[in-house]
């Protein structure tokens, strides 16, 4: 797929994940060579505030393009001033603009998925930020904003008419949050909508599902986050479905930890042991989710402040379970 005229070399996206999709994370998923990748989302006020912190956030790879980095806010002004720095200063190969994430501290600024409450100033916002930058520009929506509300239709619509490249649409309301499961029926409607590419987002968790969403929906590509938490494998197995291979790519529970470990060390290097351990804590309870016997490490794991300790909790776990 195409957004404009930046070609994707395969149908599969990184999404946008505050906390997660930082350099140290995108770091391990390059070995699976996603279509395109996309950072945590970014303020618009602190890159025009010229916070270093968030300026950090734009630091990529060499290996990592095309990168899309997102961008959060709720004024056109300030949404133009932060993209045309995005243009000028930084190397990702797309804009996009954050009208899905449903967290209040967001929303309750008018940003994230607030801006599909208000289709005037979301339809403003966006037609000025494709003028004013070079790049492409994508958006990334829910369905609507709740089962009263559901206009991602209409905002599809005013999007393809701002100028829009590209848009990514999670398939649930801003009110289920993360609940329910996510509707492909909702985002057939989106796609049916508008001429330009529209990427399906919701749920997948095998490659399985990111078949089914394209045959049901008919999107040009499909968007993975949460799954790429414990199985970053997937991205290759459903690059490989999509070329009708069925591969089962999943690594042994030594490798997985193994894996855990690579990244404790990458957050390292990027922000130092003590903020990285204290990220690393959300990224090992999910490594450890769902293997046996997990719950008798859950509450250390939660607690690591040192690499040491991560390491000596996956020995540990190691030689109870699965030494001879
Ligand atoms: C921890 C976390 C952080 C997220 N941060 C963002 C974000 O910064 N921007 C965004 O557009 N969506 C964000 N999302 C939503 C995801 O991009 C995605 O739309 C959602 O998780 C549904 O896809 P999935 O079922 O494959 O996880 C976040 C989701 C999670 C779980």
């Amino acid at each position: 797929m195409n957004i404009r005229n930046l070609h994707l070399a395969n149908k599969v996206i990184v999404a946008p994940m505050a906390g997660i999709t930082n350099l140290a994370f995108r770091k391990l998923l390059t070995r699976y060579q996603p279509g395109l990748y996309f950072n945590e989302m970014i303020s618009d006020m602190a890159l025009i505030y010229d916070n270093q912190r968030t300026w950090e956030m734009t630091h990529i790879l060499e290996n990592e393009q095309p990168i899309a980095f997102q961008l959060f806010g709720s004024k056109v002004e300030t949404m133009v001033q932060a993209a045309q720095l995005l243009d000028q200063k930084t190397d990702c190969a797309v804009i996009d603009i954050n009208m899905g994430c449903p967290v209040h501290k967001i929303t309750k600024q008018g940003a994230g998925s607030a801006l599909m409450k208000t289709p005037e100033l979301a339809y403003d916002l966006m037609k000025n930020v494709v003028q004013a930058v070079k790049k492409p520009v994508t958006m990334k929506m829910r369905i609507g904003w709740d089962q009263e509300n559901l206009n991602g239709v209409e905002i599809a619509q005013l999007a393809q008419k701002a100028g829009i490249d590209t848009i990514y649409v999670h398939g649930r309301t801003r009110a289920q949050m993360y609940s329910g499961t996510s509707s492909n029926e909702k985002i057939k409607e989106i796609v049916d909508s508008v001429n330009i590419p529209v990427v399906g987002n919701g749920d997948i968790r095998r490659a399985e599902d990111a078949l089914t969403m394209v045959k049901e929906t008919g999107c040009a590509a499909v968007m993975v986050g949460r799954a790429l938490l414990n199985q970053p494998w997937l991205i290759q197995e459903i690059k490989d479905g999509f070329d009708g291979k069925e591969t089962d790519l999943s690594l042994s529970i030594p490798q997985r930890l193994a894996f855990t470990l690579e990244h404790a060390q990458e957050l390292i290097n990027q922000m130092g042991e003590h903020l990285g351990m204290r990220q690393m804590r959300s990224h090992a309870l999910w490594a450890f989710k769902g293997l046996p016997h997990s719950h008798t490490i859950k509450a250390r794991v939660s607690q690591i402040a040192k690499y040491q300790d991560l390491e000596l909790i996956i020995n540990e776990y190691l030689e109870a379970f699965y030494s001879r």
